[in-house]
């Protein structure tokens, strides 16, 4: 079972190896429950994202493709020659594309994904579009410690490349964490380039998770239809509802799903209560400003070198490297 080193909102000792049921468990016994973000993506939940993508609404890959559209060539001369892309998660192929088609003899192509399939989709489309560049795979968990595959030859510097604001899920302190296994892994002379969604308007933002056509709605319901297919759970999809709404003090739109009435729901072997109107916590959506995130790369050790911001400035890719460091 693919399990996450940081879960939502986790302390971080939580012990590593357990299965879906135990984490569920875990989670709807706490007060408040709560499930952590990445059990949206089975297949039928990565297709639903895929749709969120194209919802008009959801801003967030618009202006993120936009950005690179307009900027690849600027960001990949900022990341240089001879680079090894080191991808986290399997990302969306129009992004990667983008920025490998401007990047000088890349040394390879590293997707780090923990579900096989999409990595092979990634490693085949990669294949198609550059076919002389190297794709060296790795299926783990890119919250845990990674072990990189030996490049074909020495690159100039390694960039870990997170797009898609995916670094929002994490709480501040959790994404502390990871921005520091980061700098490790990326080494003296690396980078890492992110792309990170900026405090707006909070209409656009609430609305972005809360699109007319329901289709965010239907994503964070699949959550249960997925525990009803591999727990054999009764979740009843009706009688709970998408809830997403923006905390302006933590920065943060806070994805729930709320009961909607009075009801006990199969769970292994034992019964889950829920109360009318209490709500299970799934998903955070971290918003920063340029100034919140340079200071929450400072914690990690890293300086931000450059912000890449679309004229709306709803959305922004940032390159950060290791603070004081003398290698730019
Ligand atoms: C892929 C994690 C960036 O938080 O905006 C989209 C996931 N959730 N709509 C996000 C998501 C609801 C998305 N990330």
């Amino acid at each position: 079972m693919n399990i996450r080193a940081l879960d939502l909102q986790d302390d971080g000792r939580t012990p590593p190896a357990s299965g879906l049921l135990e984490i569920v468990q875990r989670g709807l016994r706490a007060q408040p429950k709560r499930l952590p973000s990445w059990l949206f993506y089975d297949a039928q939940g990565s297709a639903l994202f895929e749709q969120i993508c194209e919802q008009p609404e959801y801003y967030l890959t618009r202006c993120e493709i936009a950005l690179l559209q307009v900027h690849a060539a600027s960001i990949a001369d900022r990341l240089g020659v001879d680079v090894r892309l080191v991808e986290y998660g399997s990302g969306s192929a129009t992004k990667t594309r983008l920025l490998l088609g401007h990047m000088a003899s890349p040394v390879s192509y590293v997707p780090v994904e923990i579900s096989p399939e999409p990595l092979q989709q990634s490693v085949r489309r990669m294949g198609e579009s550059f076919p002389q560049l190297p794709v060296q795979p790795l299926c783990a968990d890119f919250t845990r410690p990674l072990r990189l595959p030996i490049p074909p030859r020495a690159p100039r510097r390694t960039v870990i490349y997170f797009p898609g604001s995916t670094i929002g899920n994490f709480t501040p302190r959790e994404a502390v964490t990871l921005l520091r296994k980061m700098r490790g892994e990326m080494g003296e002379n690396g980078g890492i380039l992110i792309g990170v969604d900026l405090k707006k308007d909070v209409a656009a933002i609430e609305a972005a998770y809360n699109d007319a056509a329901g289709v965010t709605a239907a994503f964070t319901l699949n959550l249960l239809a997925r525990l009803n297919r591999e727990l054999g759970s009764d979740f009843h999809l009706a009688a709970f509802r998408h809830r997403a709404h923006y905390n302006a003090l933590a920065g943060r739109i806070e994805t729930s799903l709320v009961s909607q009435r009075e009801q006990k729901v199969r769970l292994g072997r034992a019964q889950v209560a829920f109360g009318e109107g209490e709500a299970v916590r799934v998903e955070i959506s971290c918003k920063y400003s340029p100034e919140d995130f340079a200071s929450l790369a400072a914690k990690a050790g890293l300086e931000v070198l450059r912000v890449w911001v679309d004229p709306e400035r709803m959305f922004s890719v940032q390159y950060l490297a290791r603070a004081g460091s003398v290698a730019r």
